[in-house]
């Protein structure tokens, strides 16, 4: 059977994707690929990929493929181009209402910083996101998953944190469990109202919460900053979820150096995310350990702020990752492609490290590159499909809106 782009969904347990005018894939060395190892993008030119259930079987130049024996869907992907599937490694899609009237405020000139201690902020995010039962919570969850499917994120993980009490933080991982996330428990993303600090808050989340979400999580995460939580909370809170089987990640250095970097090396945290307010000693620091910088350029746009030391990171040896950090204050984007094309305008990263970033090494902090972030057989068969003759449209097309198709675990999950 033939599959045309605009054809019916595969039946078959096999799927070629012939015609490719590229293939693009990181290189296979250890993750997460760091120095010059994450510019080392391998190209073919006019290739296919075959997909046997769910996985990669094999790929190569159209020129060389042998005829195959048995059924299999046939996909023409001519003048597409195809890399991995693209990995969301930190997004915050359980949330109710918006943030359109704070981001009007912004426009005029009002602080994000400002806003967040008048109580509004994350803070006014919690309150529309408590006024939603269980099925409203999936329902907003499974609505951004689909935005994220049409931008080519075939992976993502997703952080609880605004609900900030028993029901709705497990409700929140519950929800983006169910609608195919990796959930992440950031139960310390500010104190909420009916706390009258931070201590006390995390007397009762450690209690009440902490067992319920690492039944759920794969991870935690802390916002360490001014005007949520300090460096010994923060340490509090991580030992604690460490303790709990959860592995760490830290919202860190965004607005103040506030000892981010220092604390998740010495507890072994998958990440540090943020780093817009990271100086050169931090960067150093970072660079000559295990732990992945997450860089967000999209939040540091929308809230023109200052971006991160990319460039210094990586030029340093640094294991870095991009995501699209997608919430409604601070970032109110699903696009990683959008984020390939801010990762080389500003922050100086080629089109092949921006590649690595959002595909094998995201999924380095989500601890499943050994299943998924490159193409090569026996790893899961996640492709996007980019409307494009170069694969570096992916991140030379300003707006991102390049996805023709994605093929997830080997199926057609997507199709413009
Ligand atoms: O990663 N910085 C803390 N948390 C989110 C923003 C949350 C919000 O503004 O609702 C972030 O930017
Ligand atoms: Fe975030």
């Amino acid at each position: 059977m033939r599959q045309r782009l605009d054809g019916a969904a595969g039946t078959q347990s096999r799927l070629l994707v012939r015609n490719l005018a590229q293939l693009a894939t990181p290189s296979d060395a250890e993750a997460p690929l760091r120095g010059a190892n994450l510019a080392d993008v391998r190209v073919l030119h006019d290739a296919y990929v075959l997909c046997r259930e769910g996985e990669v079987e094999q790929f190569g130049r159209m020129a060389e493929l042998e005829p195959i024996a048995g059924d299999v869907d046939e996909l023409d992907a001519r003048g597409l181009c195809a890399v991995p599937g693209l990995v969301d490694c930190h997004t915050h899609p359980a949330f109710g209402g918006d943030r359109v009237e704070e981001f009007s405020l912004r426009a005029g000139g009002a602080s994000y910083e400002e806003l967040h201690a008048a109580g509004g902020g994350i803070l006014s995010t919690v309150r529309a996101t408590r006024s939603l039962d269980a099925d409203g919570l999936r329902a907003r969850v499974e609505r951004h998953a689909g935005w994220m499917l049409a931008n080519g994120t075939t992976t993502w993980e997703g952080k609880s944190g605004y609900g900030l009490d028993r029901d709705t933080e497990l409700a929140s991982l519950r929800a983006i469990r169910d609608a195919g996330g990796v959930p992440t428990w950031l139960g310390a993303h500010s104190v909420p109202p009916e706390f009258d600090d931070g201590d006390a808050y995390l007397g009762f989340a450690l209690a009440e919460v902490l067992p319920g979400a690492a039944q759920v999580a794969a991870a935690a995460d802390v916002f360490l900053e001014r005007g949520a939580f300090d460096a010994a909370q923060a340490r509090r809170y991580l030992e604690a979820c460490r303790d709990a089987g959860l592995a760490l990640r830290l919202h860190g250095d965004q607005f103040t150096e506030s000892g981010a970097i220092p604390l998740g090396l010495e507890l072994g945290a998958r990440s540090v995310d943020h780093l817009e307010a990271t100086g050169s000693e931090g960067a150093r620091a970072l660079a000559e350990s295990d732990v992945v910088g997450v860089l967000l350029p999209a939040s540091a746009l929308f809230l023109d702020r200052p971006m991160p030391p990319a460039r210094a990171l990586v030029d340093a040896g640094a294991a870095i990752a991009l995501a699209t950090d997608f919430n409604p204050g601070s970032s109110f984007t699903t696009s990683l492609p959008l984020v390939c094309s801010l990762a080389c305008t500003q922050l100086h990263l080629s089109p092949a490290e921006a590649l690595s970033a959002v595909t094998v090494n995201a999924a380095h902090v989500l601890g499943c590159s050994h299943d998924r972030g490159r193409i090569a057989p026996g790893l899961r068969a996640d492709l996007v499909l980019i409307d494009a003759p170069d694969w570096r449209y992916l991140a030379y097309h300003l707006a991102g809106d390049i996805v023709a198709a994605v093929i997830r675990g080997g199926l057609v999950a997507y199709r413009r």
